[in-house]
């Protein structure tokens, strides 16, 4: 096993480990992430694997190991830190207001550029044209522009996902993580959430959370099969969806 971080990943874990009382909920996970690498963490329910994310974004504290961003040992520093070094994540959960409107929630989201407060929000945002304009960026990125001034609430899902992902966007990102886009989205809307994912730009390394395995093998350039907080096999696209291993696993789990 690797016992150091590696200086050039985007995202270096070594020994990851995460307890809830008696739950061992992350087990002594390694892996990095390289510089504009994709990679899918695919898993069981309960597997860990939003854990994983909270320890990362630095929202739990580590039981054990340590985790870097670009090099930089963050084992210990806060959430804002690590926004700070260019990570942006989503949640499993919906954080939008749905009350508000797509740019709206935009505005929400750019309130803090780099860990750092924006005073225009405070005042009147549509009347900021860097704010206008990023906003505007992102929304066309996932291709939401023509939904830009529509309230939430009338999203379909698929639409709130991908709103999700132009929020992390908007913060200019160099590591992104996404914690199951597809979830509940149609098949029309899971085609256009590859697409979108598949045309980020090169330079944000990617560390994505996916149960559907069609995307998640479709995104990824090398996929993470975690189970029961361990990292249970790892490999290629084309080795993860050949694995009978992984197919047991999965049916034994009533997955498809
Ligand atoms: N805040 C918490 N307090 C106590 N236990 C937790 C907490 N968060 C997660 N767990 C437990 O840790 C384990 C891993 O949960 P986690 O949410 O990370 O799994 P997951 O792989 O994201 O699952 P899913 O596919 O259902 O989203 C589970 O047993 C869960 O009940
Ligand atoms: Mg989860």
């Amino acid at each position: 096993m690797t016992t150091s971080t590696d200086k050039s990943a985007a995202l270096s874990l070594r020994n990851v480990s995460r307890n809830f009382g008696g739950i061992r909920a992350v087990s002594d996970i390694s892996f990095d992430v390289r510089h504009g690498e994709r990679l899918t963490i695919i898993g069981t329910n309960g597997a860990g694997k939003s854990t994983l994310f909270n320890l990362i974004a630095g929202s739990y504290p580590l039981s054990a190991g340590e985790i870097s961003i670009f090099g930089e040992d963050v084992s210990k520093q806060a959430p804002s830190k690590r926004a700070g070094m260019g990570l942006a994540r989503t949640f499993q959960t919906s954080k939008l207001f749905a009350g508000l409107t797509a740019r709206e929630n935009l505005f929400v989201a750019l309130h803090k550029t780099n860990g750092v407060q924006r005073k225009s929000l405070l005042a009147n945002p549509a009347k900021d044209p860097a704010l206008v304009a990023e906003s505007t960026e992102a929304l066309r990125k996932v291709d939401l522009l023509q939904k830009a001034d529509v309230r939430v609430s009338e999203f379909s899902h698929g639409e709130t996902r991908q709103l999700e992902v132009a929020m992390a966007l908007a913060l200019n990102p160099k590591l992104l993580m996404l914690d199951e886009p597809a979830a509940g989205i149609s098949p029309s809307e899971r085609g256009k959430l590859i697409e979108l994912l598949r045309a980020l730009d090169k330079d944000i390394s990617l560390l994505l959370i996916e149960h559907d395995m069609a995307v998640a093998l479709a995104v990824a350039d090398h996929v993470i099969v975690m189970h029961d907080g361990t990292m249970f096999t790892q490999g290629t696209p084309d080795e993860i969806r050949n694995s009978s291993a992984v197919r047991d696993l999965y049916l034994g789990h009533g997955h498809e």
